[in-house]
């Protein structure tokens, strides 16, 4: 080994992390002693945040490099998606840690922090914009575009992250792509939507011939399967799904849907194993962003009840709001609607479910 061998201290840079801790309570000569936990917790954060936004630029860089993914690039995505999840998954737990400071210890440093305010994680816009969340989504308090508390490079920054592929329009495409929606003259969504059709007809008939239902709980459980059988089928019909996205309530492409939806039915199939994984994973990682987003503004309500945030939003109230209008992959879950039970399916032709095997020979 080097005599020169590099050093864990110089390595690790810890001459610059473990001195980047200053209180601003004790600059102030009031030292609050729970506000090294606070600084402490939030850098953690931001370094986790550098770390899934390294993961999420390989999983961009994979989706959009070629107009193919290898297949056997799909086993890298996910095991990249899954190091996201477990990060998540300690960013979650770790609200328990700050937690455990009382609101009157954090009231003893709050007033030297004005106006910072988490608002202002660069890192965590980027994370938002890199996943796919898009201006007109955002919940937005006194008008404010959200990267007005930016200086002008990192506005910029986050102007070039927006206009560049986001993780939902690369899987997006990548799902536009995918072969086998159609094979060898075989159709999947007319197939599906016969399947679908028959699935219907049963319900009907059951509803009908059910001897425990009064007539208006007949009537009513009927209304329901109407409601739910037109919905179902403008999904499974381009041109009223067309109209969802004029309206905002779906993003992804008709074809993309109509894959993700192939993919979903048929994951038993082999090759559709990981594209499955993929799919399954971006919906647990939107979902943990949405559990750190609910845990995060439970918290500030145990800490400030309805109290203003030092950013000037209306603290608990705009947080909550975040958590379900800022969630990217919503269209994954809808879905989530269209599936129907395994003995409904459509028979795969022979032809197909031999491309979808691995068979070893001829
Ligand atoms: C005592 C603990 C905390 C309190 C009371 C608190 C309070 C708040 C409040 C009130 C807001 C809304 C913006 C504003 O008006 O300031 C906010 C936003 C935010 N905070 Fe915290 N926070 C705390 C801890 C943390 C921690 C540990 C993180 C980790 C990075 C964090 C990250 C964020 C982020 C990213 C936002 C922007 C959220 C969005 O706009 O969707 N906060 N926080």
């Amino acid at each position: 080994m080097s005599t020169t061998a590099l050093h864990y201290q110089s390595y690790l840079q810890l001459d610059k992390v473990l001195h980047a801790q200053q209180p601003q309570s004790a600059l102030h000569g009031q030292e609050a002693h729970d506000e090294m936990l606070f600084i402490v917790i939030h850098q953690v954060y931001e370094l986790w945040f550098k770390q899934i936004l390294h993961e999420i630029d390989l999983l961009l860089g994979t989706l959009t490099q070629e107009d193919t993914v290898d297949e056997r690039a799909m086993g890298k995505m996910v095991e990249t998606t899954q190091r996201i999840i477990k990060i998540q998954e300690v960013l979650i737990q770790q609200v328990g840690v700050l937690d455990t400071m009382t609101s009157l210890d954090f009231l003893e440093f709050r007033n030297y922090l004005f106006p910072a305010s988490g608002f202002q994680s660069f890192q965590f816009r980027m994370l938002e914009v890199k996943l796919g969340l898009p201006r007109l989504q955002r919940e937005q308090y006194n008008n404010i575009p959200y990267a007005a508390v930016f200086p002008p490079e990192q506005q910029a920054q986050l102007e070039a992250a927006e206009a560049a592929p986001s993780l939902l329009a690369a899987v997006a495409q990548w799902l536009e792509r995918t072969p086998f929606v159609q094979f060898q003259g075989w159709d999947f969504v007319p197939q599906y939507k016969a399947a679908v059709a028959r699935m219907f007809e049963e319900d009907r008939a059951q509803l009908a011939n059910n001897p425990h239902l009064t007539d208006a709980d007949r009537r009513a459980r009927q209304t329901r399967l109407q409601d739910a059988e037109r919905y179902i089928f403008s999904l499974l019909d381009p041109q009223a799904y067309a109209q969802m996205q004029a309206s905002g309530q779906a993003r992804i492409s008709h074809s993309a849907l109509m894959a993700a939806l192939l993919i979903n039915l048929y994951r038993d199939q082999p090759i559709l194993h990981l594209p499955y994984a993929l799919l399954n994973d971006l919906l647990q990682i939107d979902e943990h962003v949405g559990t750190w987003r609910y845990r995060h503004s439970m918290m500030v309500l145990k800490m400030l009840g309805r109290k203003m945030g030092t950013g000037g939003s209306s603290g608990h109230e705009y947080l909550q709001k975040t958590v379900a209008q800022h969630s990217i992959f919503s269209d994954l879950y809808l879905l989530k609607t269209l599936l129907i039970p395994r003995s409904h399916l459509p028979q795969l032709p022979e032809g197909l479910k031999k491309s979808l095997g691995f068979s070893f020979g001829t």
